[in-house]
Parts: C-alpha cells; sequence; structure tokens
C-alpha cells in the first residue's frame, strides 16, 4: 500500500515501553522504508528531565534493543531528526491546544499512541478534542484496559466519547507475531486442517504461555493485577479465539472479530464449584531461572510479604458449541517458569480401530504443535515405522516440520510492535481487539476471580525455574493427558 504521512504522537515516550518497544519499532519501520518521509513522531511526556536529554535517551534505546548488524547510522539520524520532543501536562487541556496542535499543523492524519496508565486515557482524549484534533485521529489504548468489566467500561465509555470504534486500536501484542497471524493462514487456506478442526477429530488442545522473566520491577502494578489478568484475560484468551473460531467470510476486520467474540460468549463458564478442580493458582519462590538464583516473588524488591497474588495460572475449559463440545483447553501461564515457550498444542483422536500390537497404541495420535516462540515452528508429529529388518512394525512419531527461522534464514522476524505499528497507519483494525471482545473477556475473567474471592484461594507454591505447582500437572494428568514437552 502507498505511505501516507502522519504525525505520530506518542504519550508517555519516556516510559519503559516505549523506550524499549516503540521507538526501536518504529526505527525498524524506518530503516524498510515503511515511513513516509513527512512522517513526524511526537515524543510526549510529563518529564522533565534535566540529566540526559530526551533525545539522547531515545537514541541510546534504540541502539541497546536493536541488533548490531541492524543498526544503520544515517538511518538512525534520519530517524532521529524526525523526532521531536515536548513536555505535556496530560491533564491540562490548554497544552493541548498551545503545544501539540502547533506542531501538527499541516497533518492531515494524526496518530496517538497511549503508553501511559489507561487512567489517562481521558484527559487525553479530552485534550484532544478541545484542541480541535479529535477528527483527524486515530487512537492506539495499551493494555491494562481496566481490571474488571466495569472498569474497563468506564475506560473504554470514555474514549468513546470523543472517538468512534473504527478509530480505535486496543493493542494485545501478542496479534502482532508472526506465527500468530500465521494461525490464520494455517487453518483457512490448508483445507487439511479445516475439515479436521472439531469435536469428531480433535481429543484436546493446550495453549502454553510460560515465561522465565519475574517481576521485572513492576511489582506495584504485577501486585494488582496477578498473572490471570497481566496474560490470560488478553493474550492467551486471543490465542484460544483463532484457534477455536469459525472460518470469518473474509478478512475484514470485524469479520475476523465476530467470530473471535462468538468463541468467548460460548466459554463455560468456571463458577465456584469448579474452582478446586479446574483452576490452579500459583506464585513462585526462590529457585534458579535464567541461568542464576533469584528470590522468591514475596522477596522481591518492594514486595508486600503476605501478598496473595498469582503469579501462575493453569485451567480447564471448554467451548460450548457444536464444533468443540467436549473437547477440553488446558491454558496454563506462568512467570519465572523453566523455559520461555509459548505454543499451542492440537491433539488429534486416536484412529477408530487398532490394527498395531497394543504395547504400541499409546504412542497413537497426531499432533499439530504451533511454537509462537523461541524460534517460531509449526511442526506436525505423524506416525511413521522404524526402519530396518529388525523392526517388524514397530511405530514411532515423527515431526513433519516447518522451521520458519530455517526457512527464513535471511529474513528476520519483525517485532510485534512493528507489525501493529504499521497497521495503525494503514488504518486497518485486524490486529487489534473490538471492545466487545474485551468485555466478553473481563466477564469470564471476573466470576473466576469472584469465585477464588470467596473461597478465600490461596496461591500454591512452585519453585522459580520449575514448570509450576504439583496441582497444574495433577489438573491435566486426572484426565488421563499430560501437558506437552515437561515431562
Ligand atoms: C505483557 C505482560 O503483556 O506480555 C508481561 O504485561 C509479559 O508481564 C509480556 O512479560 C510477555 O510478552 P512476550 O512477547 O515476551 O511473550
Amino acid at each position: 500500500r502507498p505511505l501516507t504521512p502522519c504525525a505520530f504522537a506518542l504519550f508517555g515516550a519516556l516510559g519503559d515501553l516505549a523506550l524499549r518497544k516503540l521507538f526501536p519499532a518504529l526505527y525498524q519501520l524506518d530503516r524498510a522504508g515503511l515511513l513516509h518521509n513527512e512522517t513526524r513522531i511526537l515524543a510526549l511526556s510529563r518529564e522533565q528531565r534535566e540529566e540526559v536529554h530526551p533525545l539522547a535517551l531515545i537514541d541510546e534505546h534504540v541502539r541497546r534493543h536493536t541488533p548490531a548488524n541492524e543498526l544503520d547510522q544515517s538511518v538512525l539520524q534520519r530517524f532521529l531528526n524526525r523526532i521531536e520532543y515536548l513536555s505535556l501536562n496530560f491533564l491540562n487541556t490548554e497544552d493541548y491546544k498551545t503545544i501539540l496542535a502547533e506542531h501538527i499543523e499541516g497533518q492531515d492524519q494524526l496518530i496517538a499512541y497511549f503508553a501511559t496508565p489507561a487512567a489517562l486515557y481521558e484527559s487525553i482524549c479530552t485534550g484532544l478534542a478541545q484542541a480541535g484534533l479529535a477528527d483527524q485521529t486515530r487512537v492506539v489504548l495499551e493494555k491494562p484496559i481496566g481490571h474488571d468489566l466495569a472498569s474497563s467500561r468506564v475506560v473504554n465509555d470514555a474514549v468513546a466519547r470523543y472517538f468512534p470504534e473504527n478509530r480505535i486500536y486496543r493493542i494485545d501484542h501478542y496479534l502482532g507475531k508472526e506465527t500468530v497471524q500465521n494461525l490464520i493462514a494455517l487453518r483457512f487456506a490448508n483445507s487439511l486442517f479445516e475439515t479436521q478442526w472439531n469435536h469428531n477429530h480433535i481429543s484436546h488442545v493446550e495453549i502454553t504461555v510460560a515465561e522465565t522473566v519475574g517481576i521485572e520491577g513492576r511489582w506495584g502494578y504485577f501486585d494488582q493485577a496477578g498473572q490471570l489478568r497481566d496474560m490470560l484475560q488478553n493474550h492467551l484468551l486471543q490465542l484460544l479465539c483463532l484457534i477455536a473460531m469459525d472460518p470469518p467470510s473474509d478478512l475484514t476486520a470485524d469479520s475476523i472479530r465476530d467470530e473471535k467474540v462468538k468463541v468467548l460468549k460460548a466459554l463455560a463458564p468456571i463458577t465456584p464449584d469448579l474452582l478446586p478442580r479446574q483452576v490452579v493458582r500459583g506464585q513462585y519462590t526462590a529457585g534458579f531461572a535464567e541461568g542464576r538464583s533469584v528470590p522468591g516473588y514475596l522477596e522481591e524488591d518492594n514486595a508486600n510479604r503476605h501478598s496473595n497474588t498469582e503469579t501462575f495460572v493453569a485451567l480447564r475449559t471448554e467451548i460450548r458449541n457444536w464444533r468443540w463440545a467436549g473437547v477440553p483447553f488446558y491454558l496454563r501461564t506462568g512467570k519465572r517458569m523453566a523455559q520461555k515457550l509459548s505454543q499451542i498444542v492440537i491433539y488429534f483422536k486416536e484412529p477408530p480401530f487398532h490394527i498395531f500390537a497394543p504395547e504400541q497404541r499409546a504412542l497413537i495420535s497426531n499432533r499439530l504443535i504451533i511454537r509462537l516462540q523461541p524460534h517460531e515452528a509449526i511442526s506436525l508429529q505423524v506416525m511413521t515405522k522404524e526402519q530396518g529388518l529388525d523392526k517388524g512394525m514397530q511405530l514411532r512419531s515423527d515431526p513433519l516440520q516447518l522451521n520458519f527461522s530455517e526457512t527464513y534464514k535471511a529474513a528476520r522476524t519483525p517485532d510485534a510492535y512493528e507489525r501493529l505499528l504499521l497497521e495503525v497507519m494503514q488504518g486497518n483494525q485486524n490486529l487489534f481487539v473490538r471492545k466487545d471482545e474485551i468485555e466478553h473477556a473481563w466477564m469470564w475473567c471476573d466470576q473466576l476471580i469472584a469465585g477464588w474471592k470467596q473461597q478465600g484461594d490461596s496461591p500454591r507454591p512452585y519453585p522459580a525455574g520449575s514448570w509450576g505447582p504439583v496441582a497444574s500437572i495433577a489438573l491435566i494428568t486426572r484426565d488421563g493427558k499430560n501437558w506437552y514437552g515437561d515431562l
């Protein structure tokens, strides 16, 4: 598509997300020739930094977060020349008229990226509207949008007073990951899979998003949220939607999002009586992760030593519709786990009749493994025969593998934020979350959280560097199954 110029106003420009992710992603877009010559970046912050000039700080972070072979001095200079730093009081509507509007003059399109706490979204929207900028603006909202249904509605309604839904881009950065987008190609460009994609052929589905990082200085935020709100309400449920949704009739944003909402509405509620059997919460204790010994959650800096917040959650759910009736979906995610690993495993049913020796039968099942990170890959486990005269009809399971880093050796995998920023600039909402998706996801999670509260559920300890509490293993083995790959 032809590039169009815009003014890109980044609110919270000196925050962690902007410095670590957004500026490096914008630099990469510039390097790839995907920013129009006239695109300007307004770095907006409430902070007055005396010690280092904000542009020097941005320069330093782009260098730090870009691999050496992707750093091109002349592109970096061109990129930095696009940026103007403005110190703005986000709560003062006058600042938007006097400082911001003046710097945007002449640009038809404004992109306002809110990399700030959601508590500021309303003030920023009001400021933009009162400065007469709302009609030309697309707004980009970072998560978390609220901490439950009610608070997410307050945020969404405040933004909706000034901006129509088709100009609101809610980020879930998992949707920008290459392999996540590949799910759509895999499912709907291969009739091989789609015909099998239902309860007749699939026995169960597993979604694991394991992280080795801990809280990384974000204790204040994280302790209010917990892993369910931080990861499951958004990233894991989005993955589940893409795996479980019906084929959309086209690739437009609303067709895809309509299908995702249907999945969220069909999620079987986990009522308080089901909690003990279907959900496991965990909290990491001291252990060994990322090659060193690390403190437990309650021993992190600034920790409340009595916190009951979960850093791990595993659960079993079902989707109540014709396609998925009776198929369990096992989801788990945690901090300080044994390995950084995000993957989806689809387990196909066994053949309806066995002709192989009884001891071979345990082996017989096909699995489709979609690994999002690290090393994006798709692998289909198929049954073959051991080679050799002495092997008889001895079976083995071998992968038919598509390893993206191998296949696209020369090409780099773009970071999720590069893709998402480009899509906003092109006005494409496919990879962004609609208001009703967020609301249905909250509704489902709220019930779970209310159940925990009601039962005074405390998280189970697990040592940092492990695969989570033992109870999370029991959650799946009780159904005669195992988590893939952590045995
Ligand atoms: C963020 C969460 O949304 O995703 C973090 O707030 C988490 O807690 C991060 O660490 C994980 O993202 P990724 O891309 O590293 O898997």
